[in-house]
């Protein structure tokens, strides 16, 4: 059995945007940069987004912080993307999800720029991934790829049963999969889904994304199979410092033993999801310092 870690992928993916980053820098007198904003003070979005400031700053990307208050009006924060849309020294721009319950989420990541819009959230960007147009992906999505690639994971012909129908992971999960040149079988499960145990026994590759701790049981899976774990729960543990311990939304324990490859949670996908925001970020920055000079 093999561990698919994803700190190793991550790291080849920050070498590499440390490298263009210094390029970037010399060619065009600025960094990429990303705009983070953050509405009220949720726990864990303000965790994600120290941890996203952080990596902007560890690839030597310029950052733009912006923390909110709870109260904030939806025509104020608007009013804030549409100021970081027409900024040229911004590159990408990040709204931390969920926002407060008097805002509509959806028109707010409609008013970010399409070409700013390096989570892959924007309707547009969504239909891009379907009909495999050029345009920016969902990171999560794209980090489970970018290790596919790295792990040298046959997709072609294989049956991928996804679990979960998310439009951050596993909606654009299975566009990215059926793609030509990956060519998967895919069958998204959900909450709905009857004879689930069934289905999930004939998965060559089986990702998991429902955000259900320890949900996939040896009993669900193939002997052999892959499996890709998306999940990051946090589950009491009170022999733990902080009172809790992570888990993925597969039994890592018993199911491990009886797959060809697994992801580990912690260290399996979760760190590919940041690696990809920054590779975004560049690659916004690139196309629009490109849009300048013609
Ligand atoms: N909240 C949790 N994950 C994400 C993410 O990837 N992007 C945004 N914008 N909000 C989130």
């Amino acid at each position: 059995m093999q561990v698919l870690t994803g700190k190793e992928v991550a790291e080849h993916v920050y070498a590499r945007l440390e490298a263009d980053c210094r390029e970037f820098v010399h060619e065009h007198g600025y960094a990429p940069t990303l705009a983070v904003v953050l509405v009220g003070s949720d726990p864990a979005s303000q965790s994600d987004v120290a941890v996203k400031n952080q990596a902007v700053l560890s690839v030597g990307y310029g950052h733009r912080d912006y923390q909110l208050p709870e109260h904030t009006s939806e025509e104020a924060l608007l009013a804030l993307v549409h100021s970081l849309n027409i900024d040229p020294l911004v590159h990408g721009i990040l709204v931390q999800l969920p926002l407060p319950s008097h805002m509509s989420e959806e028109r707010v990541i409609q008013a970010i720029a399409v070409e700013k819009d390096v989570d892959g959230f924007h309707p547009q960007s969504v239909g891009n991934l379907l009909i495999g147009h050029p345009g920016f992906v969902s990171c999560t999505p794209q980090g489970v790829m970018e290790m596919i690639d790295y792990y040298q994971i046959e997709t072609a012909g294989k049956h991928v049963v996804i679990l979960g129908r998310s439009n951050i992971v596993g909606k654009p999960m299975a566009s990215l999969l059926i793609q030509k040149g990956r060519d998967a079988t895919i069958t998204i499960c959900h909450s709905k889904t009857q004879n689930l145990t069934e289905l999930t026994r004939q998965a060559d590759i089986l990702i998991a994304a429902i955000g259900k701790p320890l949900f996939v049981t040896k009993d669900m899976i193939k002997e052999g199979c892959i499996i890709i774990d998306v999940g990051i729960n946090r589950v009491q543990d009170a022999s733990r410092k902080r009172g809790y311990r992570l888990v993925g939304d597969v039994d890592y324990e018993h199911v491990a033993p009886l797959c060809k490859a697994i992801t580990p949670v912690p260290g399996g996908v979760g760190v590919m999801t940041i690696a990809i925001l920054m590779k975004n970020t560049m690659q916004a920055a690139v196309q629009l310092a490109s849009e300048e000079t013609v």
